[in-house]
């Protein structure tokens, strides 16, 4: 099951512990991101992507994000909003101690006099991307920011994506994708230990499965070149680990394994086995 692979090393209370710890007066969203951007590319990717996000919106805007981890995107989002801003923004996700973890990380930020603020305006949940329990036409977006690539049927996500968006609304997809299917992939990889949580498809078939799902794409772009830079850059920072074990980082949500999940990710990057694509589409049915 997917959210064993996530918390088979996890225990929430104890990172929440560390993490309070680290910040006794509260902290930023971007101070978690070394935890909370569990996706290639980290803070800077999450940055882009929220550029298809308007910063400021009447009467209201409202984003359901699928797959959300920890919740960084959110409290970024949130936190780059203008004070007035009437932004709603719910996330979702199949593994309960992320849900857990994100509900703290939430608390952390708004004790921080430069954080969250008191935001009524964030709702957690829990539940499967593939089978969402809302009611039709709810958000003007829907964001999945690496959780297709863990689903066995992205074209009921999909679909169920569309269900809960608004006539007009928009899909804002940032993924992992299968590269050349002569290279094989190399396992463990962060989202999942063999091949059976892995649920990779191309461009193609994202685009296909988009159309039937009754999407139109706005705009589609290989972020893959740059995926590799950064995470040849993390992979430097990560040998050090002295630094390493004083710092934030996916360790603490992986535990020992990240450090090969990591070195065969970057190998799937530079062997073309793996894309990471940005995939903007809007609803036409
Ligand atoms: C690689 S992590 C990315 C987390 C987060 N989006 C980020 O970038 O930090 C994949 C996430 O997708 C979630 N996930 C996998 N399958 C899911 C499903 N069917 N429904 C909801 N969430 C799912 C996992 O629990 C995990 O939190």
């Amino acid at each position: 099951m997917v959210a064993s692979h996530y918390s088979a090393q996890l225990n929430p209370a104890e990172l929440l512990r560390r993490v309070r710890a680290a910040f006794p007066n509260g902290a930023l969203p971007r101070q978690l991101a070394g935890i909370d951007q569990l996706h290639i590319g980290g803070i800077q990717a999450s940055q882009k992507l929220l550029t298809n996000v308007p910063q400021s919106s009447a009467p209201s805007y409202s984003v359901l994000e699928i797959g959300a981890g920890l919740g960084g995107l959110q409290r970024l989002c949130i936190s780059q909003q203008p004070e007035q801003s009437a932004l709603h923004y719910t996330t979702l996700d199949i593994t309960p101690a992320f849900s857990e973890l994100n509900r703290g990380l939430n608390r952390l930020c708004q004790h921080s006099r430069h954080g969250l603020g008191e935001h009524g305006n964030l709702s957690v949940l829990t539940g499967d991307g593939q089978q969402l329990a809302m009611a039709n036409d709810q958000f003007d977006a829907v964001i999945l920011q690496h959780s297709l690539l863990n689903m066995p049927d992205p074209q009921r996500c999909l679909t169920e994506c569309h269900r809960v968006l608004k006539p007009g609304g928009k899909l804002i997809l940032h993924e992992v994708l299968r590269g050349n299917l002569q290279q094989a992939i190399t396992y463990p990889v962060p989202w999942a230990s063999d091949a059976t949580n892995s649920h990779l498809i191309s461009l193609p078939a994202l685009l296909a499965q988009l159309s039937t799902a009754g999407f139109t794409v706005t705009s589609a772009q290989d972020w893959s070149a740059e995926a590799l830079v950064w995470r040849q850059q993390q992979s430097h920072k990560e040998a050090d680990t002295e630094a390493m074990s004083v710092k934030l980082s996916p360790q603490m949500i992986f535990g020992k394994r990240f450090s090969l999940m990591a070195t065969n990710l970057l190998s799937n990057l530079k062997h073309g086995a793996i894309q990471v694509h940005e995939v903007i589409a809007v609803t036409t049915a």
